[in-house]
């Protein structure tokens, strides 16, 4: 078989973000006569035109971003090779809306350790609860995963097997780190379900095989680099100041997160969250230096923290992660928690909102120790006595008798939670999934009870950046 063109995970991770700008920029400007139209309607996009046309459903659950692209990716491929597409999160799927589709696409990513994306924790109650009858019904399930967890891919896989006991067809294809022949193989499957849709109908052309495209990196200038916490008992966490080389510093949203790879591993993209606004005029990371379970350095925040000098250049991809963006959180108060380098998703919310005079915000944050990890101390004061954090709370984990997580803040001012939660706050956690993540989501479900908390994930009021 000839392979029009190669795809790596690199090129493939980074194109995301490009491929769903590009659709979200396309899509829904005039259509020519045959092709029929996606338009954004609220979250699920409907296809318009030719009502004669074969119709499927195209399904995502995302955390970070990919599996969304994806699907927008193979929604366009499939407008554009004339059937008409649903596209929708799974939240939003109905049995009904199910049985009325004779094929659904799905793309599925598996999150913390072997969880379904947090927008989608509604349907897997949906799917534990219901069974309906899908006995002509075909699917393909693309499971997004990495084999370095222990669950691989286990989320895809229970919606393949779920959809299975409801007795439809279905096919899986479980992608490890975005690996370039199961979305080839991906594209081929559905090239055969277009085919047996279409039939003699099909047009002559092919699918797009530009379906997804090269990933757009910005050669970034490391202007500066400054260990913020020198003398800590923790790994170093440095702050990292790029500008581009062109010098025209590119749009992103607080909550973004750029992916780059390092000479040590130019296959497997590492992701950080963006520390800044673009209004601040450059770039900024927050990157600890890691240490894996063997004691060998991480081998990406190796290189950005000691093996690369200032004014060397390496290429930036940018990633919408819309899951992690204000979004239509931005009017609310927001309950903003994290520990060490999860600041910089958190400090680039705190950014954004200054620069709009919004100061409804309570930043609770946890490090090791006050003497050496009190990291962005003189701005966090400077925005509280500028009125422009409304509240500062921090816990030391290594502070003598002291000591505390930032959960354990949580638990102390849990009345004070729920009334900002009563009051239509937002909540946003950043930092580490093991200890912080999964403390501070337990906390949550004490302080406010197990179903508001079910509510607030379901209705994008609580949202995380946990790695
Ligand atoms: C959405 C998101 C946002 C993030 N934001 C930030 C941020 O703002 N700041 C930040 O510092 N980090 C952030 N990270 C983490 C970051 O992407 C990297 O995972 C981190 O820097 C470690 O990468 P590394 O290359 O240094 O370590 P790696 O070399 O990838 O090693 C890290 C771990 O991977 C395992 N591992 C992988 N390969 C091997 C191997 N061959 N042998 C042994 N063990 C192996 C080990 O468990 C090891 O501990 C974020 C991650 C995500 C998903
Ligand atoms: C915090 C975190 C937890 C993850 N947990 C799993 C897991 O349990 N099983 C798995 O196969 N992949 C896991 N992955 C890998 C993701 O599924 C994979 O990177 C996927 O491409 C992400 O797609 P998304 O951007 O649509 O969320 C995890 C990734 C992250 C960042």
């Amino acid at each position: 078989m000839t392979v029009e063109w190669i795809l790596t995970p690199e090129r493939i991770y980074g194109a995301m973000g490009l491929v769903a700008a590009y659709a979200g920029m396309c899509w829904g400007i005039g259509s020519r006569v045959r092709r029929q139209r996606l338009t954004d309607e609220a979250q699920s996009q409907v296809s318009r035109g030719d009502a004669r046309a074969p119709a499927v459903l195209v399904a995502y659950a995302s955390q970070t971003g990919q599996a969304e692209a994806l699907a927008r990716a193979t929604a366009k491929m499939l407008v554009d090779g004339g059937l008409q597409v649903r596209l929708l999160p799974v939240e939003k799927l109905t049995a009904e809306l199910l049985q009325e589709h004779a094929h659904s696409l799905w793309m599925l990513s598996t999150t913390g350790e072997g969880d379904a994306p947090d927008h989608a924790l509604g349907f897997v109650r949906q799917l534990k609860a219901a069974q309906p009858v899908l006995t002509r019904h075909q699917s393909l399930v693309l499971a997004l995963g990495d084999r370095e967890y222990q669950e691989f891919c286990a989320f895809g896989v229970q919606v393949h097997e779920w959809l299975q006991a409801c007795g439809a067809r279905s096919d899986l294809i479980c992608v490890d780190n975005m690996d370039g022949p199961s979305l080839q193989s991906w594209r081929a499957q559905v090239g055969q379900m277009r085919q047996g849709l279409l039939g003699e109908c099909a047009p002559d052309q092919e699918l797009d095989a530009d379906w997804l495209q090269a990933p757009v990196s910005i050669p970034f200038v490391l202007r500066r680099r400054r260990l913020l916490n020198p003398g800590s008992q923790g790994g170093a966490l440095y702050l990292l100041e790029w500008t581009p080389q062109s010098g025209e510093l590119p749009q992103w949203e607080s909550g973004d997160l750029v992916s780059l790879c390092v000479p040590a591993d130019p296959e497997r993209p590492r992701d950080y969250s963006i520390a800044s606004v673009t209004a601040d005029g450059s770039l900024q990371l927050l990157v600890r230096q890691s240490t894996r379970a063997d004691g060998s350095p991480g081998l990406a925040s190796q290189w950005l923290c000691c093996g690369m000098a200032e004014g060397d250049v390496l290429p930036l991809t940018l990633r919408e992660h819309r899951g992690f963006r204000l979004g239509d959180n931005a009017g609310r108060p927001l309950i903003l928690i994290g520990n060490g380098s999860g600041l910089a998703g958190l400090l680039s919310h705190i950014r954004a909102r200054v620069q709009h005079d919004c100061n409804d915000q309570w930043l609770l944050f946890g490090e090791r120790s006050p003497r050496h990890d009190a990291v962005f101390g003189d701005q966090l004061a400077a925005w509280v006595e500028q009125g422009r954090l409304a509240r500062l709370d921090q816990a030391w984990s290594r502070n003598g008798k002291d000591s505390r997580y930032v959960q354990d803040l949580l638990r102390s001012h849990a009345e004070e939670v729920r009334q900002w939660v009563a009051r239509g706050a937002a909540i946003y956690v950043s930092g580490s999934l093991h200890g912080m993540g999964q403390g501070v989501h337990l906390t949550l479900q004490a302080v406010l009870g197990e179903a508001k908390v079910a509510e607030l994930l379901g209705s994008g009021r609580y949202r995380r950046d946990v790695y």
